[in-house]
């Protein structure tokens, strides 16, 4: 076409062929987190969950980049042994040449998308010059930090230098885009905008660091938050290192977003700059075809927590099951950001409440978080065991009477009745006797499932309220001081079939940028608690009217003091557990109903502009 044009025309003609040359470039993305393949928080569910709304755009011109720890890698990731000629392998071989660690393949998770793993220990000998040049070319401080910023550093800088070597190669022939969450993954991206690497950079963050410190720490932090200064802050809370990496990655990159208006705010104040976008969050919902099917699956995982309680609480004394509910927090161990401290306020309150309407519904509290344990505790441990030999001699005699008893009958010519007691042998006799000895206990119930190395504000409110599960409470309360998993042999259920067993999920969280721990019961149709300070409550506010109708409670945690936001929970609490079964049915069926919003499919394309925004501003 350029051949049969005139020079002069083929200056004027080019501003016309321009976006025809873009357009036939190829379009690759780097999503680049601390938590791909190896999960802390929230971060983790983001990345995971938007996988296959990305896979579906993306293809195979989508990687992600994560740190390489052995242990989670052996579950979660497939190496691809023969590196495949494609531009992301050709780099991978590249820095293994140049003496990096790097492993190359599938996260094994839905839509399993083809990811790079770096090992840290590789760059670990170079630490003191990548930390001298952050110095150097970004007066970022990073001495005397603690072990994990280290390995935060060595992943940025290899994150670097992997996309460096990748834009040298292909930036001519490809649209490339890098999409960095949290300081974490992010210390290299000052310096990629520095040496003009040819790369669309969006950062997202999922908090400030400066945030999380400060609203566990600070009264009335909301109201102060125009007038803090970052730098002496992150001084006083010794996080200047994290702080200026998080505040520097924020303005290097071309497109700054962040997962509500919430923690916009915080960004103005301590990154300095206001977000482009809100990216708020999503997940790979997956409705089932029959609409009461997680009707179904509700009913079936309260059966197994059902056999949790019996064993947890019987050998003790014993409450109408039919007449339970079950009620839950989880997240990470962070007792006020999380309203750990509300829940347990409010549900002393409810207890009261309770107890004075001589109501007789029981109400179990699990709490579900991380705090450092040294084993389950011996009694709980027993008395689940013996729990299930009850369980076993109880079927063994069923089908021996059952066995006898037909053979009996069927046999029998004298048409009487015959004595049952006579069809148990005394083996089996003997059995249950031993174990209905063992299995009651003078002792309360363990509020704690585990042998705490410390002691902690659950703990200390529990005995301080004397919330210790006493008969006569109708509030007890199951500390569970680590993430559920199905291996685990007190619940035999994974993190999301606990959560289909429940009947309410508590999360009045005072600092949460979003939380997904409210989103994810709302998915599968389990009413939830949350806070007016939470993006994910904030986002519901903003976008639906009759949420609360819908079983999404927003506590005002904004304009109300601690003690009134206590009392307007327990007083939602206390109505909760009136609510008869039929209504608990419809609310779960209005609460499943809002799932489709929060769907990847729908939400992606928050990044999708994001990124389309960073590819224009790499080129104004
Ligand atoms: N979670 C889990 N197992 C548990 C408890 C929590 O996997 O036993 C997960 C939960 O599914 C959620 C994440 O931990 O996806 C917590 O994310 P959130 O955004 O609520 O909080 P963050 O930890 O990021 O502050
Ligand atoms: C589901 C099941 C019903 C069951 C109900 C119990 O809806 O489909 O068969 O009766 O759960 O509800 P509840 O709120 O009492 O656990
Ligand atoms: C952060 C926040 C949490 C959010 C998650 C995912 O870890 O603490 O509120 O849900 O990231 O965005």
């Amino acid at each position: 076409f350029y051949y049969f044009t005139l020079p002069e025309q083929r200056f004027n003609l080019y501003p016309i062929l321009e976006p025809f040359v873009k357009t036939t470039k190829k379009n690759v993305l780097f999503e680049i987190a601390w938590e791909i393949c190896n999960q802390v928080g929230g971060i983790y569910t983001v990345i995971r969950t938007k996988v296959p709304a990305m896979v579906e755009k993306w293809e195979e011109n989508y990687f992600l980049l994560g740190p390489y720890f052995e242990k989670k890698a052996a579950s979660e990731f497939e190496v691809i042994h023969d590196l495949d000629d494609s531009p992301a392998g050709k780099t991978v071989k590249r820095m293994r040449e140049m003496g990096y660690v790097v492993h190359y393949g599938f996260w094994l998770v839905t839509g399993k998308p083809r990811v790079i793993l770096f090992d840290l220990e590789s760059v670990a000998p170079q630490l003191d010059t990548i930390k001298f040049n952050l110095w150097e070319e970004h007066r970022i401080s990073t001495i005397n930090v603690d072990e994990l910023v280290n390995q935060t550093l060595c992943f940025g800088e290899m994150v670097r230098v992997f996309l460096k070597e990748y834009a040298e190669d292909h930036a001519k022939r490809e649209e490339i885009g890098a999409q960095f969450h949290e300081w974490m993954a992010s210390s290299g991206l000052p310096s990629l905008k520095k040496d003009g690497v040819k790369i669309a950079t969006t950062f997202t963050t999922h908090a400030t660091m400066l945030g999380r410190y400060l609203a566990q720490n600070v009264d009335g932090f909301y109201s102060k938050l125009p007038f803090f200064d970052w730098e002496q802050e992150a001084r006083n809370y010794g996080i200047v290192a994290q702080a200026s990496v998080e505040r520097q990655a924020a303005q290097s990159a071309h497109v700054l977003t962040t997962v509500s208006d919430v923690t916009a705010k915080e960004c103005e104040v301590f990154l300095g700059r206001a977000p482009d976008l809100v990216t708020p969050n999503g997940l790979n919902v997956m409705r089932f075809q029959a609409v009461h099917e997680f009707q179904n699956l509700h009913l079936k995982y309260k059966d197994r927590i059902h056999e949790f309680v019996m064993g947890h609480f019987f050998p003790s004394y014993s409450f109408d099951l039919d007449k339970t509910l079950y009620f839950f927090t989880s997240g990470r161990y962070e007792f006020s950001n999380k309203g750990y401290d509300l829940t347990l306020e409010a549900l002393a309150r409810l207890n009261w409440k309770m107890v004075q309407a001589n109501m007789d519904t029981t109400v179990v509290m699990f709490i579900v978080t991380k705090q450092p344990y040294t084993s389950i505790n011996s009694d709980v441990l027993q008395s689940r065991a013996v729990l299930n030999e009850l369980q076993e001699t109880c079927t063994a005699i069923e089908k021996e009477v059952g066995e006898k008893l037909f053979l009996a009958t069927a046999s029998g010519t004298d048409h009487k009745m015959p004595d049952l007691n006579n069809f148990v042998d005394e083996y089996w006799r003997l059995r249950l006797r031993r174990t209905i000895q063992s299995w009651k206990t003078e002792k309360l119930p363990a509020f704690v499932t585990h042998d705490l190395k410390n002691g902690d504000g659950i703990t200390e409110f529990c005995h301080k309220a004397n919330l210790v599960n006493n008969e006569r409470d109708r509030v007890k309360i199951v500390y569970h001081p680590d993430f559920i998993a199905s291996t685990n042999p007190l619940f035999g259920l994974d993190y999301g079939q606990f959560v289909r067993g429940c009947h309410l999920g508590v999360f009045p969280s005072y600092y949460e940028p979003w939380g997904y721990t409210p989103l994810e019961c709302v998915v599968r149709g389990v009413p939830t608690v949350t806070s007016d300070l939470s993006g994910f409550g904030d986002y519901i506010m903003q976008i639906m009217r009759d949420y609360e109708n819908r079983g999404i409670y927003v506590i005002n945690r904004k304009s109300q003091t601690y003690s009134q936001a206590a009392d307007q929970m327990a007083d939602l609490l206390f109505k909760f557990v009136k609510m008869q079964r039929r209504d608990r049915i419809m609310q779960r069926n209005r609460v499943e109903n809002i799932s489709e919003v929060f769907d990847w499919t729908n939400l992606r394309s928050y990044y999708d502009t994001a990124h389309d925004l960073a590819s224009k501003r790499r080129k104004p």
